[in-house]
């Protein structure tokens, strides 16, 4: 039996200049551009072996052990597009064997427990795009296939690459650029660190997409954001990044956090992500922050916190998050001297990563000959 089969790791990125906000809800076009740090592999990614065989009846996809649908219409459009590249590479040598016609098995995993309520959706679109790219041997540069990701999770399209990432909000109608480029690879500055607070939160998130059509609808102060400030935080910070210069490009991600969170709070009716612990969470940064910037906090569409610094004040920005939360998972055996009376509540776990590199090609596969999942438990 004939089976195909490539296998990638893609990573987890976390925006210091966010995305928030469509022009084109099919396309996942932004309203705005936006920038992101890629966080180490060895701690989040994604692992995904995608399979075409003549034999495979129909396309499918087990995701952490489970089968899932691939009848969505953003994974749907993915498939479609890498299908419509190979397509193109087939007819340009009939030696190629018709895998655009065959069935995809995919299997994916993440090294990271889904219960850490991390979004994992730009891993995990980026890892499917890149597998199947490989599986079919496309040509296409990143930056190409930055855009199929983007159509799967906008912010996937970011995960294309390591180190620092812009995705370009673009202009065109059709989307024809609106992709990620890199703006310094992990070489540039490898000493930058990042720690997640896992913050705990009995409700569920309003969904981006959902959250981000009701700011735009009805959102004021939104309109100033799109219009005036990231344009010109885009270029700041990219400055700031090339530059190497960590007080203005915390200055300038924790500013954006907080404008971030404020179009939502001035959508209508509000959408309110950053709870209690969220915010003690900034509170205490600033106390860090008091003589000298050396910590950034952001968050996303959650309560979650990540708190980028640099290597070289690892002591002083650790330490002081570890005094309110040493008793959580996840201090991998660090330690420091200072544990406050009061620990402060509503954190269930932390992880310690850095800036890491972009999509890599694996040997380890999850797809046995059969062309079905190795793990017992996927089946
Ligand atoms: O691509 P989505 O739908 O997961 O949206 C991501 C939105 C934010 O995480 C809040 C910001 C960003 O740029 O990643």
């Amino acid at each position: 039996m004939s089976i195909r089969q490539a296998s990638v790791t893609a990573p987890v990125n976390i925006a210091t200049l966010k995305y928030w906000g469509k022009r084109d809800k099919n396309l996942n076009l932004p309203t705005n551009s936006s920038i992101s740090v890629t966080l180490s592999q060895r701690d989040l990614r994604t692992l995904t072996t995608a399979s075409a065989s003549p034999t495979f009846a129909e396309d499918k996809l087990w995701l952490n052990n489970k089968p899932e649908s691939l009848d969505t219409p953003r994974t749907q459009a993915c498939l479609a597009d890498l299908r419509a590249l190979r397509l193109q590479l087939e007819e340009s040598d009939p030696q190629l064997a018709p895998m655009s016609t065959w069935k995809l098995h995919i299997v994916s995993e993440n090294n990271f427990p889904t219960a850490a309520g991390l979004a994992s959706s730009a891993a995990g679109f980026a890892a499917l795009i890149y597998a199947v790219a490989k599986l079919y041997e496309l040509p296409q540069s990143h930056t190409e296939l930055s855009k199929i990701a983007r159509r799967g999770s906008g912010s996937a399209c970011r995960s294309l690459f390591g180190g620092f990432v812009a995705w370009e909000m673009g202009s065109q109608t059709d989307g024809s650029d609106s992709q990620a480029v890199e703006v310094a690879p992990l070489e540039h500055w490898p000493s930058l660190r990042a720690a997640i607070l896992v913050v705990s939160d009995a409700k569920k998130d309003t969904p981006s997409t959902s959250g981000m059509q009701l700011t735009v609808q009805t959102s004021d102060l939104f309109q100033r954001r799109i219009e005036d400030v990231v344009p010109r935080r885009f270029d700041e910070m990219k400055k700031a990044i090339v530059a190497k210069d960590f007080a203005k490009f915390a200055e300038l991600t924790m500013k954006d956090s907080n404008q971030f969170h404020a179009t939502c709070l001035d959508s209508y009716p509000p959408i309110f992500y950053l709870n209690d612990t969220s915010r003690r969470i900034i509170k205490l940064v600033e106390q860090v922050n008091a003589d000298g910037v050396v910590a950034a906090y952001t968050f996303d569409a959650g309560p979650n916190a990540v708190i980028y610094y640099d290597e070289k004040d690892e002591s002083k920005v650790l330490g002081e998050i570890y005094k309110y939360f040493s008793g959580v998972d996840g201090w991998n055996g660090k330690k420091f001297d200072d544990v406050a009376e009061e620990q402060i509540p509503g954190v269930s776990r932390v992880i310690l990563t850095s800036i890491g590199g972009g999509p890599q090609v694996t040997s380890e596969s999850l797809i046995d000959e059969a062309g079905l999942p190795k793990s017992a438990k996927s089946v």
